[in-house]
């Protein structure tokens, strides 16, 4: 059962048509958009992730259309784990490791983050591409983050745009790539990022991507699960977007269908710009 994102409706209906009290339980499935506020490196001190944390768990805590995660940095997720209470909102890493436990200075296992309640991860993202990382150790966490049921979030884009449509092989690579190793089966449990590098904000000259683009390049990215997995319907997946995301553009972005959530980087470090993208993702 896809544990992420979904909230399920019980609804009772008697039925006495035939003199008979026939309880008829509907699971109605109401998808939730998944909001996931990526701090990077950010804030530079406790107390400022304590106080952000705490303002943005309060409001979203009220919206119940919403999954809010905050992928914070791993050296506040032991503090802020005491601050969270309910699941509307939840905390994620940044990143983990592969290997699940001995001699890695410096890294993080899947049971560490577990053991705080983070069970939400980000895997791939560009930035940790940027330095070094491959598809194959994406693939690799990926396994791990399934194997402790962890709900990981694969970031997945192109580093720029060219007339030839060279980015979608690059996309098609990145995605077959990256799950690797990984079964059919699994395909539920992951969360899809699409973040074109070119519009993240860090990124020079950076602009979102229209709806439209986001909206094609998630549909390409569903066509290149299909055909890879050999499944006759498109996989059961949540997808997000990432990349400038923020109030302004959050709702032109969410009411595509095939978005099902947003990553916001910078947009995620201030929480009255953050709880506005929550609102507007409540409402949708
Ligand atoms: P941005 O970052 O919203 O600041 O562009 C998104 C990301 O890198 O995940």
């Amino acid at each position: 059962m896809p544990s992420i994102a979904h909230d399920y409706v019980i609804c009772r209906v008697l039925n006495t048509s035939r003199a008979i009290h026939c309880d008829i339980i509907i699971l109605l499935m109401k998808k939730k958009k998944l909001i996931i506020g990526n701090w990077k490196m950010n804030p530079d001190s406790k107390s400022e992730a304590v106080r952000e944390f705490k303002k943005i768990k309060t409001a979203a805590g009220k919206m119940q259309n919403v999954q809010t995660v905050i992928a914070a940095p791993f050296v506040y997720l032991g503090l802020l784990s005491k601050n969270v209470s309910g699941h509307r909102c939840v905390l994620g890493a940044q990143d983990m490791f592969y290997e699940e436990s001995g001699s890695y200075t410096g890294e993080v296992s899947a049971s560490q983050l577990k053991s705080l309640g983070v069970n939400y991860v980000l895997l791939g993202h560009s930035e940790r591409r940027a330095l070094g990382e491959t598809d194959k150790e994406v693939s690799q966490k990926l396994r791990v983050a399934i194997k402790h049921a962890m709900n990981p979030v694969l970031c997945i884009g192109e580093l720029v745009r060219d007339r030839k449509g060279g980015h979608y092989k690059y996309v098609r690579d990145q995605v077959v790539g990256s799950l690797e190793g990984i079964p059919a089966s699994a395909l539920p449990r992951i969360v899809i990022a699409y973040e074109p590098v070119w519009a993240i904000s860090s990124s020079k000259n950076a602009q979102v991507a229209t709806p439209e683009d986001a909206e094609e390049m998630i549909i390409f990215i569903q066509k290149v699960l299909s055909e890879h997995y050999k499944l006759k319907r498109t996989p059961k997946m949540t997808f997000v977007y990432g990349g400038s995301s923020n109030s302004t553009n959050a709702e032109a972005l969410l009411s595509k269908s095939v978005i099902g959530g947003l990553l916001p980087g910078r947009a995620s470090l201030d929480s009255i710009e953050f709880i506005k993208m929550l609102k507007i993702a409540n409402n949708i």
